[in-house]
C-alpha cells in the first residue's frame, strides 16, 4: 500500500544484488511510496546482471561504482543529480563485505590485508559516500542518510569475525557524521540494526541458519524480514523522522532487549 510518504523525493541506493537483498526491497518501497532515485553496485556486482532486471522495475538508471574509489563516488553523485535534476534527500548504504567471514578464518586467527578490506569496504565507505556528497553539496536540507548494521557490533557474535568491528565503525561515523551535517543541513543520519536476513551476505556467516532461528526464537516477534526492514528505512527516509538522528535503530522484533525467552528455555 502505498502514502506516498516520498513523493517529490530523490535518492541514491547502494547495494541491490539479486532480489534477496535488503537494497532491493527497499529500492521496490521507495518506487512504491513515489521516489525517483538512482541505484549503485560495484562493478563487479553488474556481471551478474541482475540490478538490472530492478533498474528496469523502478524505472531507475544504474551507475557503476566501487564505494571505497572516490573518483567513482563523485561520477555516481554528480550523474544522478543530473539524472535526477537535483540534489537529492536520501541516500541507501546497504554495502557489507568480509573475506575473513568468507573464508571461514574464526576471530582468533584473522589475516590484517583481508580485515583492512573488509573495514574499507563495509565502513569507511560509508565516510567516503557521506563526506563526497557533502563536498559536492549533494543532499538537500532535511535530507536522510541510513546504513544498515548488525547486534554484532555490541554484543559478542562468534562467527560474525571481523564485520562486528566494521559494524562498530559503521555506527560511529553515523553518529560522528551526523552531527556536523546535522549542524550545517540539518541533515540526518542513522543506522538501522537488521536482524538476521537470508541474503548473499547473510549466507557467507558461518552456521547461519541456526543463527537465524536462534533469533526468531529469542525475539518476542519473531524476526523482521527484508521487506519489513524496506519499510522502515523508507520512513526513516521520509518526513515522519525528521528529528531522528545520530541513532542506532534496532529493527529486529526485540531480540536486542530479550534477555532469554520461554522458547530458549525450553530447548536447555
Ligand atoms: N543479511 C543479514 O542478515 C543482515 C543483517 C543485518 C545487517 N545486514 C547488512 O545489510 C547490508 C546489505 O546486505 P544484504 O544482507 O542485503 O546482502 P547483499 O549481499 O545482497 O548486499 C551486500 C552488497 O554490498 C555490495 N558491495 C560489496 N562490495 C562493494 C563495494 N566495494 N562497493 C559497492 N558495493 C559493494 C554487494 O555487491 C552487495 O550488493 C549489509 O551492510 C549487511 O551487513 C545484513
Amino acid at each position: 500500500m502505498s502514502n506516498n510518504l516520498l513523493a517529490g523525493k530523490r535518492g541514491i541506493i547502494f547495494g541491490a544484488l539479486d532480489e534477496n537483498s535488503i537494497a532491493w526491497k527497499v529500492a521496490l518501497e521507495a518506487k512504491s511510496q513515489g521516489a525517483v532515485f538512482t541505484l549503485t553496485n560495484a562493478p563487479v556486482a553488474m556481471r551478474f546482471g541482475e540490478i538490472k532486471k530492478l533498474g528496469e522495475i523502478c524505472n531507475a538508471e544504474i551507475i557503476p561504482a566501487d564505494a571505497t574509489s572516490m573518483p567513482d563516488l563523485e561520477n555516481l553523485f554528480t550523474k544522478s543529480m543530473e539524472i535526477l535534476g537535483g540534489k537529492v534527500d536520501f541516500i541507501l548504504h546497504s554495502i557489507g563485505m568480509s573475506i575473513n567471514v568468507r573464508k571461514g578464518l574464526p576471530y582468533t586467527e584473522l589475516n590484517y590485508d583481508y580485515f583492512l578490506k573488509a573495514m574499507d569496504i563495509s565502513a569507511l565507505s560509508f565516510h567516503r559516500v557521506i563526506q563526497t556528497a557533502r563536498k559536492l553539496d549533494a543532499i538537500n536540507d532535511w535530507g536522510s542518510i541510513v546504513a544498515l548494521t548488525y547486534i554484532a557490533a555490541q554484543r559478542a557474535f562468534p562467527g560474525y569475525s571481523d564485520m562486528a568491528d566494521n559494524k562498530a565503525a559503521l555506527e560511529s561515523i553515523a553518529r560522528s557524521f551526523g552531527y556536523y551535517l546535522g549542524k550545517e543541513k540539518k541533515i540526518r543520519i542513522n543506522t538501522i540494526s537488521q536482524s538476521p536476513t537470508a541474503t548473499t551476505a547473510g549466507a557467507g556467516i558461518k552456521g547461519f541458519d541456526k543463527f537465524t532461528s536462534y533469533a526468531a526464537k529469542v525475539s518476542p516477534l519473531g524476526n523482521a524480514t527484508a521487506e519489513d526492514c524496506a519499510r522502515y528505512t523508507v520512513m526513516m527516509f521520509s518526513d515522519m523522522t525528521k528529528m531522528v538522528t545520530m541513532q542506532n535503530l534496532f529493527h529486529d522484533g526485540g531480540f536486542s532487549n530479550t534477555g532469554v525467552s520461554e522458547d530458549i528455555l525450553d530447548l536447555v
